[in-house]
């Protein structure tokens, strides 16, 4: 076709032809809600390219397995509601080193992969930069429950989680509230506090023990309760986030040091389940997309992100170096409204 004839869409995919043929996609790292709407967007936006697409199950591991399979629009049928993962994820050591990235790059080669879509945290990034260096198309695409990748305000699967764990300690108020008990409440997140804060604010917490905090004082938090009993309160909740852990023996000391009976919860894995919320459906959509046009017009070692109200990407290197703390005012305002 004569270049002056194209309109804009004929210019656009005659590019993509040129560059990028086969589209990969992994999930890695731990599951998140709407991972599944991220690969049904990275799919069906491939498809519609004119590309064809190649699923990699169980992440890293399963690349350098070679467990490769074509996807098609109707492999992606009913998925948009489905926690977890339909690719299944690993966590793979081998990766790491220098002898299977360069495995893995080989692969991709092999079976025609020439753009990877990474969804996963920043570890995943790692896996994808040094695949970038080897020659392989990539674009990560933020997906953990833990909020904790700095280059975004918002990661795939947070609102499913933090939702699922507000229910829960709901249900464990009750009962605290009937025993007139101390609760202790750990929820995941990794080093990272996100989980924690959230659930601090939208439970109503007395505490919220978090790893970027990590200076509480166990003294205090014990004055605290027993001033609580004298205010009125008929139960003291405390959020605890994995970072810190040790929920059970807490619970011990703070029983015998208060007399008040204190019983731990760890929610464990349940977070990290369930069908994902709308925002993680449509964040999800709208990233899986995203990667697939990055790679279409010849972007390569990318991070989609969602910064001020703006879907954006970055260089993984520059996203790996950035750093994100909690937000020291919404910290305070739990605190405050813990009265
Ligand atoms: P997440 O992606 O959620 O942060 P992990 O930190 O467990 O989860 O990383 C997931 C996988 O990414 C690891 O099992 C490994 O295969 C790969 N990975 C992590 N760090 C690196 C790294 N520095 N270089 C290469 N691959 C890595
Ligand atoms: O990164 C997600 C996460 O659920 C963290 O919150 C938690 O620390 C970790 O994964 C648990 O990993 P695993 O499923 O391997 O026990």
């Amino acid at each position: 076709m004569a270049e002056n004839n194209m309109n804009d869409k004929e210019r656009y995919l005659d590019e993509i032809e040129d560059s990028i043929r086969t589209i990969g996609v992994l999930t890695s790292g731990g599951d998140a809600p709407g991972m599944n709407a991220a690969i049904r967007a990275v799919v069906r936006t491939a498809l519609s390219r004119g590309l064809k697409v190649r699923g990699i199950r169980r992440g890293y591991h399963g690349l350098l397995k070679e467990e490769i399979i074509d996807l098609s629009a109707r492999d992606v049928s009913d998925t948009i509601q489905r926690g977890g993962t339909i690719l299944q994820t690993a966590r793979c050591q081998s990766m790491r080193t220098e002898e299977g990235q360069q495995k893995a790059a080989a692969i991709c080669k092999k079976y025609g992969i020439d753009g990877l879509v990474v969804i996963g945290g920043d570890g995943s990034f790692a896996g994808a930069q040094k695949l970038a260096n080897l020659g392989v198309n990539t674009v990560g695409v933020p997906g953990t429950i833990d909020l904790d990748i700095a280059c975004t305000d918002y990661t795939i699967g947070f609102d499913t989680a933090v939702n699922t764990a507000m229910e829960a300690i709901d249900k464990v108020r009750d009962t605290s509230t009937s025993h007139e008990r101390c609760s202790i409440i750990e929820v995941m997140g990794r080093d990272a506090g996100y989980l924690a804060l959230w659930c601090g604010i939208a439970n109503g917490a007395e505490r919220i023990l978090m790893p970027e905090e990590h200076d509480f004082d166990e003294a205090a938090i014990i004055a605290d309760i027993m001033a609580n009993k004298k205010r009125g309160k008929k139960n003291y909740i405390i959020i605890n986030a994995e970072g810190i852990g040790d929920s059970i023996n807490m619970a011990k000391r703070i029983e015998e040091a208060t007399g008040i009976e204190t019983r731990a919860t760890i929610l464990g894995h349940m977070q990290r389940g369930g069908s994902p919320t709308c925002k993680d459906r449509v964040y999800a959509s709208i990233m899986g997309a995203m990667a697939v046009d990055l790679l279409c017009q010849g972007k390569t070692n990318r991070v989609v992100g969602y910064k001020n109200g703006q879907y954006v990407d970055f260089d993984i290197e520059e996203a790996l170096a950035m750093k994100k703390a909690i937000p020291q005012y919404q910290y305070d305002v739990a605190k405050t409204l813990a009265l």
